[in-house]
Order: C-alpha cells, then structure tokens, then sequence
C-alpha cells in the first residue's frame, strides 16, 4: 500500500468532528478503496482543549490554521466556515503551499471561487466542494462529471436544510418560526449566523456554485435576487395549502432570452409536485438539460453525517488520484474559460404569483383590486376572500387571496404599488411567486 495521505483539518466544529468520526471508524475500509490510508495528521480549532466528541489522539494541533495549511500535510481540509477571514486565508496558504483542498464553505466559494480555482489549477491541485452544496446530495459531481456533455437550461431546489425544516414543521406542527430555528440551530443545521438561512443568503452562495458549473459563467453571487423566510407566517402556509400549494424556499437559476436569471425566495409549489414531497432537512435538486431531460436528486442537506460524508468523499478521490494524471477543473471548466455573467433582470420574470391582501371590508374593495389587476394586464386564476380576522377602526378586516396566471414581476410590482395608492390595505401585502 501506498504512504497514508495525511490531512489536516482546520476546524472540528459539527462537520469537522463528525469527519473525524467518519475517517476513524471507517479507516480501514477507506484504505481497501484507496489504495492508501487516510491519518488526520494535524487539525485547527479556536479551543485546543475542548471536547469535540472525536478521537484526534496524535494528530498535532495547531492555533493558526494558516500555519496548519503550510505544514506536513498533502490535504488541507476547510471546515471554519465565512467568506474571508481564516477560511480564505488558510485556503490560500495552502493551495500556494502545494496542498489540496477539500471545503464545506459555499460562502467562501461564492464570493472567491473563481479566483481559488484559478490557483489550484496553476499548481496543478484538486480543490473539491461536494459538501458546499445541498450537503449529502452529490450534486457538483454530477453536473460537472457526469453531466459534463448535456446543456443544462434550468437548476431549482430546495438548497438549504434549515429553512426547509423550519417549514415543514410550521405547515405539520403549527410551531412558531422562532422555537423550528431554536431546534435547527440545536440539531447543528444551522450557519453559525443563523440570518444566511432564513435570510435566503446561504441558499444564494449554493445556488452561486451551481449556476457557474450549469452554465460556464463566473460565479455572480451579488447578482442574486434575494428574499428569505422571514415573512412567511402560519397564515401564508395555510392560504397555500388551501390553495392547493405548499411554500418552499428554492433557488432557482434559468436560461432566459435576456440572459442568466438567479432568484432565490420563498416560492408556491403544487402540493402535487416532486419538490413539494421534500419534507424536513432533506434538499433537492431539480436540473433541465437537454440530452438527460429532466433529473432531480434529493437527500440530507445539512447536519454533521450529512455533511461528513460529502467531505470524506472529496478526500477519496485525492488519496485515489495519481500524481502525473490530468486534474478536472474545479468549476467543471478552466478557470479563464469562464463566460462573463450576463444577467437577467428581475423585472423581466414571468410567473404566476400568489398575493394576499389585508383589507378594509367596505364595498367596492374586492372590485377595486380586480380593476387594478386587469389595468395592468394581470389574468386572475382564483380568487379567494376570507370571513372577517380582526375589527378595525371603520369595519373588519377580510383576507383577499389572488393567484395570477402567468405575467410579468413588474406587472405585478406595479398593480401592488397602485393598489396600496387606493388606501384599500391595513397591512403590507404578501407577495409569493409560483412555481411550477
Ligand atoms: P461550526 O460547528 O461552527 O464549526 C466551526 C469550527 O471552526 C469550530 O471547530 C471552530 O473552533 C473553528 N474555527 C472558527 N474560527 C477558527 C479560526 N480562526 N481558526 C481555527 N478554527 C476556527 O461550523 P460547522 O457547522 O461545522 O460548519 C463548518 C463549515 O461547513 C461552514 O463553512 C458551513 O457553512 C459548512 N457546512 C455546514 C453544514 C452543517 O450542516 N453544519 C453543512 C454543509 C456545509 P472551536 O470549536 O474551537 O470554536
Ligand atoms: N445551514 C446550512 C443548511 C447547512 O441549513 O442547509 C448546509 O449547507
């Protein structure tokens, strides 16, 4: 057999620590599928002595994980987490120092992606990322792999565990949003700052990464229309469910006539539809293309196992590689052949949306949000008006749900904005893209 391939790891928080678990009880089967051993050599945390629920006797520790990336090491292993910082810097130092890298960090890839490909592929190192997106689900090698002679025209999914657990338990359970991100942070599928996930910002660094590999474009996570789930009530689910919906958060990213639309928000899905099944932790991930047609692949997308899995992957495929053999780039083409990101405004999205409205209940009201609806060309697919919630002031307040068909987001903007002018509303309206 060959040396053992010696990995350091900087970081043993959830996903570091369950590698660790990982790599210890599966040593000896990894090694039959390698070819070599896998040691943890060294490993980098904040804490040198705090217990980690892993086994890390004799590997050295280092406070610096820059330091750590520089070692004795073949792999370096990034499971700090951020976009800047120690990850980016670690990172760095490694790939100039000659070192692999394998990384859960879809921030930091969002943001320097394209520039940490670029330098592994000038070393002629592997930096590997299944676990950047949608956790246990190996979806970076299938596009970038397996997929690699089809032109992909659409991504959706369900791309972040927390926020897809939040929900499902607020439609099953009726538990308040506050207590399902108290158990999500508590089951460690949380990001450190719990406000990536239902901000919808963690869904658009993935979705960031899988635009580029579905499409050969630079990673443009700035480019990103972004709403997370934090206007999502109890009430909304309902409505939906009712509907016929249920509400998801996906990140959507699609080939259009006016170039790349990259969306991320809370989005109606027929109660009937695969997606809609996705229940829990579990992500999805739908992909159009043209020879393979239409594939979706789901599984666990957060938590340490999960996670734990993708990474130990990443590290097989080094220890199984061989110097001297051609290395695949890590975006699924070189770096410099990246196409500039052309984007599709916002503005330009067609869609069926769904919009409830808070109002006053005096007559004329229902007439009035119809008439505006039609002024700005907008088709009504079902209308649904709700018995009084709550007294106001000068009568009670209805509930008016409306589900267009198929229009423009600025058709929709603009016959909101006029419907707010009228004085009709006591609160804000609620606005949720369909999709189908
Ligand atoms: P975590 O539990 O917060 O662990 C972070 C680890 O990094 C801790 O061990 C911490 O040390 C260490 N650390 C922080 N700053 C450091 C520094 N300056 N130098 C050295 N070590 C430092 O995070 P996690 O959930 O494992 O996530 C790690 C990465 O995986 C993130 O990029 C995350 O987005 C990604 N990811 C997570 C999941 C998931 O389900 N959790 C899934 C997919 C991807 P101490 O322990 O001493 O504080
Ligand atoms: N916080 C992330 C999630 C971890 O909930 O999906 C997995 O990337």
């Amino acid at each position: 057999m060959e040396n053992p391939l010696k990995i350091g790891i900087a970081g043993v928080g959830t996903v570091g620590a369950s590698l660790v678990n990982v790599l210890n009880n599966k040593q000896n089967a990894l090694a039959n599928r390698c070819g070599r051993r896998i040691d943890v050599a060294a490993f980098s945390a904040r804490s040198r002595d705090k217990d980690r629920g892993c086994d890390l006797t004799g590997a050295e520790f280092f406070d610096d994980p820059v330091k750590l990336a520089q070692s004795g090491i073949d792999v370096f292993v990034e499971l700090i987490g951020g976009e800047d910082g120690a990850a980016l810097e670690s990172v760095r130092a490694a790939l100039k120092s000659g070192k692999h890298v394998v990384t859960a960090n879809k921030a930091l890839l969002a943001r320097h992606g394209v520039e940490l490909a670029a330098l592994a592929e000038e070393n002629g190192l592997i930096l590997n990322f299944e676990a950047a997106v949608a956790g246990g689900i190996p979806i970076i090698k299938t596009m970038r792999e397996a997929l690699s002679a089809n032109d992909i025209t659409r991504v959706y999914g369900i791309l972040n565990g927390t926020c897809n657990y939040m929900l499902t338990r607020m439609e099953n359970e009726g538990i308040s949003f506050e207590d399902c991100l108290a158990d999500a942070q508590r089951l460690g599928y949380a990001e450190a700052d719990p406000t990536f996930d239902i901000g919808g910002f963690d869904t658009a660094h993935k979705l960031a990464i899988l635009t580029s590999i579905a499409f050969g474009s630079q990673i443009a996570a700035d480019e990103i229309y972004v709403e997370g789930i934090s206007n999502i009530t109890n009430a909304d689910i309902e409505a939906a469910h009712e509907l016929g919906y249920r509400i998801k958060l996906l990140g959507v990213c699609q080939k259009t006539a006016s170039g790349i639309e990259q969306r991320v928000h809370p989005t109606m899905v027929p109660l009937e539809s695969e997606i809609a099944q996705i229940g829990g932790v579990t992500n999805a991930v739908a992909l159009e293309a043209d020879i393979v047609g239409e594939l979706v692949l789901s599984g666990p997308g957060a938590g340490g196992m999960a996670t734990a899995s993708a990474v130990a992957g990443d590290i097989c495929d080094i220890a199984k590689s061989r110097p001297g053999r051609q290395i695949a780039p890590a975006l699924g083409r070189p770096a410099a052949e990246l196409e500039p990101y052309r984007k599709a405004r916002m503005r330009t999205h067609e869609g069926g949306y769904f919009i409830r409205f808070t109002v006053r209940d005096k007559t004329g009201v229902f007439a009035s949000i119809a008439t505006r609806m039609a002024e700005h060309d907008i088709s009504l697919d079902s209308i649904v008006q709700h018995a009084p919630a709550r007294p106001v002031e000068d009568g009670e307040a209805k509930t008016i749900i409306l589900i267009t068909d198929e229009t423009t987001e600025s058709a929709v903007r603009a016959a909101i904005e006029a419907i707010e002018g009228d004085g009709h509303l006591i609160a804000r309206p609620q606005m949720i893209r369909i999709e189908l």
